[in-house]
């Protein structure tokens, strides 16, 4: 089918949005007609040029939301008309990580979702007039009207969840929800430090408020993230500076730190105050930022000695198939506001914009509406 699509040809230059031909779905594949798309630091990453992983010609988004349109031999769990969200990190159910309770990374399709290609080692994007192939992202590729994606890659939603809302789901939103529900365990009445007041950061703050901790500091660069913060939950909000560390450690039980501390900046000198802020004893440090290529977290030995641990959280260790449906549900039941994170609403021929928005750090999400 023909259809319209944001296509990466060059690193470095704007999307271009053009026709191109999506094939049908093949075994194990689901055709999903998008409706609302998020856009994320992570397509402008690959777009810059800077990720040395990425690849083009290629189609970029993975925050998207929309319904099925027609499904591929042997897929059982999906029909026509199912509202699901996309997935950059499957669930096969299967595998062996799966299987295990202590981790979301699936390993089904790893390699070839790496590569740009469906499970299958193929791809179903073509340029309309010559053939020529174009990858996929993310495995998702939700910068177009339309989608092939592995069934095992889509979580099926409350119909009624308006799906401009849902689409954070498949990112930001959940890995900080996520980092705070399940890779922490937030424990009722604990004292959390968030560092950073992005969507990442914020879905910690939620994530927080949800486990029933006590006490929130967020902690950010900007007055108005911080104030969004407030919306989600903090109870506390700081403005870092020089002496956050200091600060930080003089407000909580007499020096001691934190019980739980959350870095989402990206930035490994915030890592590192993530740490050394979480409580002698007992602090757990979870990290959510992606680090540049090549930086490395420095930390001092004893920090881990006198009781400290850190941990890393991919997609908030959410399974997707599984968690992202519940996470929507709490959404349905009141319990995240969601509204605050959207602070555009553009058109996919919009797609630059919603980049140069990003860049200049003007709201938090812009959304693709398509129609
Ligand atoms: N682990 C995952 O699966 C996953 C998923 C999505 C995003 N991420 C990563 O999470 C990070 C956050 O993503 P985001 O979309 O929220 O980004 P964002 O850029 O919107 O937010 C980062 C925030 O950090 C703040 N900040 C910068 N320096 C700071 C400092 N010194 N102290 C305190 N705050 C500071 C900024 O003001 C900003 O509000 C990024 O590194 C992103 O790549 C990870
Ligand atoms: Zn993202
Ligand atoms: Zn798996």
């Amino acid at each position: 089918m023909r259809m319209r699509a944001a296509v990466l040809e060059e690193f470095g230059e704007p999307l271009v949005v053009q026709d191109l031909e999506l094939k049908d779905p093949r075994a194990g594949e689901v055709l999903v007609r998008l409706v609302a798309c998020g856009v994320c630091h992570t397509d402008l990453y690959t777009a810059s040029g800077i990720d040395p992983s990425g690849y083009a010609p290629v189609v970029l988004g993975h925050e998207g939301a929309g319904v099925v349109e027609r499904v591929g031999e042997g897929v059982a769990s999906l029909r026509e008309g199912d509202h699901v969200v996309t997935l950059f990190s499957p669930q096969c159910g299967e595998c062996v990580h799966c299987v295990d309770p202590r981790t979301n990374l699936c390993m089904a399709i790893r390699a070839e979702q790496n590569l740009g290609h469906l499970p299958d080692g193929t791809t179903r994007l073509a340029r309309s007039d010559s053939g020529e192939e174009i990858r996929h992202f993310m495995g998702t590729s939700t910068f177009a009207e339309y989608t092939v994606m592995p069934e095992i890659a889509l979580a099926k939603i409350d119909p009624e969840a308006p799906l401009d809302r849902a689409c954070l789901f498949a990112c930001g939103l959940s890995t900080g929800l996520g980092a705070a529900m399940n890779t922490a365990a937030v424990r009722e009445g604990a004292t959390c430090v968030v560092f950073g007041a992005g969507m990442v950061g914020l879905g910690a703050v939620a994530g927080c408020r949800l486990q029933g901790a006590e006490r929130i500091i967020c902690v950010d660069l900007s007055d108005d993230r911080l104030e969004l913060a407030r919306g989600q939950g903090a109870t506390e909000l700081m403005k870092a500076d020089d002496n956050t560390v200091e600060r930080i450690l003089e407000t909580t039980d007499g020096g001691y730190g934190a019980d739980y501390t959350f870095e989402a900046t990206g930035n490994v000198a915030v890592m590192a105050q993530a740490v050394e802020t979480a409580r002698m004893a007992w602090g757990l440090c979870t990290v959510a930022g992606v680090a540049g290529r090549g930086e490395t977290l420095d930390v001092i030995p004893r920090w881990l000695i006198t009781g400290r641990r850190i941990a890393g959280s991919s997609f908030g260790g959410v399974k997707g198939r599984d968690g992202v449906p519940k996470l929507v549900d709490l959404y349905m039941r009141g319990e995240i506001d969601v509204d605050p994170f959207i602070s555009h609403r553009i058109t996919l021929q919009e797609v630059n914009r919603g980049f140069d928005l990003m860049e200049a750090q003007d709201g938090i999400r812009s959304v693709i509406e398509f129609h």
